[in-house]
C-alpha cells in the first residue's frame, strides 16, 4: 500500500555529484522555493515549486515546510542492530569492549521476542534522527535478522543487513560454524534479498572471529550471489591487528586475508580502515572496496584517526557511518560533526557541502544505490527529511547570523541532532508527524 500522492514545499537541497571543496555550487541543486511531487512512494517531479505544482494532479495536498530545508534522508553505512544496549558502555579498547559488553549483549538475540522489541525502538530512533537507510550487522542468530527485516518491512524502509558470521574466539552461544553460517546466511539471503526494499549483506564479523573455512564460505556465498553486499571490519585497533596477523601468519597484512578469500569488490564495505598500509590502499582502489569511516566509534574506543585525504589521493572510495554501539550517536549530524573534528586534527577541513554530500548521495554511491536513494531526483524513492537550522535556542541564536546555505548546513552539523529533524518521510510517508 503506497502513500497517497502529495506535494512538499520548502527549501530543497540535493547533490548532483561530489562537491570539490568550498564554493563548488555546481555540485548542488538548490531551490529556495522548491517542490517535490510524491506518487507511489517515489519522487516524480522536483524543482521550483510553481513548476512542480503545475505537474501535480488536481487537488493534490500540499505540505508546506518553509522555511525549513528539504534534503534526502540520511544513510548510515555501518552500525550494529544488536548493540542498541551496548552504546555508552564504559570499557577499554576494542577487544575488551567486545568481550566485556558486546558479546554478552548479542547473546540475548537468540530470543526472537528480544530482537523484535529492540527492532521497534531501533527503527523509531533511526527515524527520529532522519536516517532512512542503514546497513546493519545483526547478531549471529537468524532470529535477529528476521526481527530486523520484519520491522523494516512494516515501516517500508530500505534497509540492508545480514547475519553476523562468527565461529571462533567468542562465547559458544554466539558461535556458528563455517557450514551453519553458510546455510543460515544463504537461507536468509534467499528469503530477504530484494523482498520489498530489503537487501541482504553477507557479514563475516572480522578475521579474528572467523576460521579460514568460514571466510572461504563467505567468499563462496559472495560468488554465488554477486549482487549482494559484503561487510566486515579491518584495521581498527592495533591489538586487533597484531592478533589477526598471528591467526593468519601466511598473510602479509590484514587486507591480504580478505583478498585471499575473494571478499573484496565494489559491494564490499570495510569498517574503520584506520591503520592501512600503502599496499592495502592500492588493493582497495583496484577492487573498488569501500572504506567506512566511523568517527564517534573511533574516538570512543580510542582506535585512531581515519585519514580521508589519504583515501582520496589513493583513489579509495569512502563512506561515513555511526557504528552504533561502538559509536555514540545515532545522529548523522553528530557523526558529521565528529568526523569533521577527526579530520581537523589532521589539517583536513571538509566544507559543509562535502559533509552533507557524504551523508546522502555519497553514501548512496558507496552502496551503488544512488539511482534509488540519496538524492531528490525524479524516479528515486521518496526518503526525505526536513531540517530546521534554528531548531534549538542556541541554534536559532547562531542562525540569526547565517549568511548562506553553507552556514546553515554547518550550524546543523555542529549543533544539530534529532531536534533539528522536523519530519522524516519513508517512501513518501511522514513517520514523525503524520
Ligand atoms: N570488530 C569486530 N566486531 C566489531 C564490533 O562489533 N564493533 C566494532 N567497532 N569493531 C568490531
Ligand atoms: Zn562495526
Amino acid at each position: 500500500p503506497h502513500a497517497p500522492t502529495k506535494l512538499l514545499r520548502g527549501r530543497t537541497v540535493s547533490f548532483l555529484r561530489r562537491p570539490m571543496g568550498a564554493g563548488d555550487e555546481g555540485a548542488l541543486e538548490v531551490h529556495e522555493d522548491g517542490g517535490l511531487l510524491i506518487e507511489n512512494g517515489l519522487i516524480t517531479a522536483a524543482g521550483g515549486y510553481a513548476e512542480v505544482a503545475a505537474k501535480a494532479p488536481e487537488g493534490t495536498p500540499v505540505t508546506d515546510h518553509r522555511p525549513h530545508l528539504i534534503l534526502p534522508g540520511f544513510i548510515d553505512t555501518h552500525l550494529h542492530f544488536p548493540q542498541a544496549q551496548v552504546i555508552a558502555s564504559w570499557a577499554d579498547q576494542l577487544l575488551d569492549w567486545l568481550n566485556d559488553h558486546t558479546f554478552p549483549a548479542e547473546q540475548r538475540f537468540a530470543d526472537k521476542a528480544h530482537g523484535a522489541r529492540i527492532a521497534s525502538t531501533f527503527y523509531d530512533t533511526l527515524i527520529a534522527h532522519g536516517t532512512t537507510t542503514a546497513v546493519a550487522y545483526c547478531s549471529s542468530h537468524p532470529n535477529s535478522v528476521e526481527a530486523y527485516f520484519e520491522e523494516a518491512e512494516r515501516r517500508g524502509m530500505r534497509m540492508l543487513g545480514g547475519k553476523t558470521m562468527m565461529d571462533r574466539n567468542a562465547p559458544a552461544a554466539l558461535c556458528d560454524t563455517a557450514q551453519s553460517a553458510y546455510d543460515d546466511s544463504r537461507a536468509l539471503l534467499e528469503k530477504w534479498h530484494g523482498r520489498g526494499r530489503a537487501l541482504y549483506v553477507i557479514t563475516p564479523r572480522f578475521a579474528i572471529t572467523s576460521t579460514p573455512e568460514q571466510l572461504e564460505a563467505a567468499g563462496t556465498l559472495l560468488r554465488e550471489f554477486p549482487d549482494c553486499h559484503l561487510q566486515t571490519h579491518i584495521n581498527e585497533n592495533l591489538n586487533e591487528i597484531s592478533y589477526t596477523l598471528e591467526l593468519y601468519p601466511q598473510d602479509a597484512d590484514y587486507l591480504a586475508i580478505y583478498e585471499r578469500y575473494g571478499l573484496l569488490g565494489r559491494k564490499t564495505l570495510l569498517g574503520h580502515c584506520i591503520h592501512m598500509n600503502g599496499r592495502e590502499l592500492s588493493v582497495m582502489r583496484e577492487t573498488g572496496s569501500v572504506a567506512v569511516f566511523c568517527p564517534t566509534s573511533n574516538l570512543f574506543l580510542g582506535s585512531g584517526l581515519f585519514d580521508k585525504a589519504r583515501m582520496d589521493s589513493a583513489g579509495v572510495r569512502s563512506a561515513i557511518a555511526t557504528d552504533i554501539g561502538g559509536g555514540t550517536s545515532y545522529s548523522m549530524l553528530r557523526t558529521l560533526d565528529e568526523g569533521y573534528k577527526v579530520l581537523q586534527l589532521q589539517r583536513q577541513r571538509l566544507h559543509p557541502y562535502e559533509t552533507f554530500y557524504w551523508a546522502t548521495r555519497g553514501n548512496a554511491e558507496s552502496l551503488s544505490l544512488a539511482d534509488r536513494i540519496g538524492t531528490l531526483e525524479p524516479g528515486t524513492e521518496a526518503d526525505i527529511i526536513i531540517l530546521n537550522p534554528a531548531a534549538t535556542r542556541e541554534m536559532a541564536l547562531r542562525a540569526e547570523t547565517a549568511r548562506s546555505l553553507a552556514d546553515e548546513l554547518f550550524i546543523l552539523q555542529t549543533l544539530g541532532d534529532d531536534r533539528a529533524v522536523m519530519e522524516t518521510y519513508v517512501a513518501g510517508v511522514g513517520m514523525k508527524g503524520e
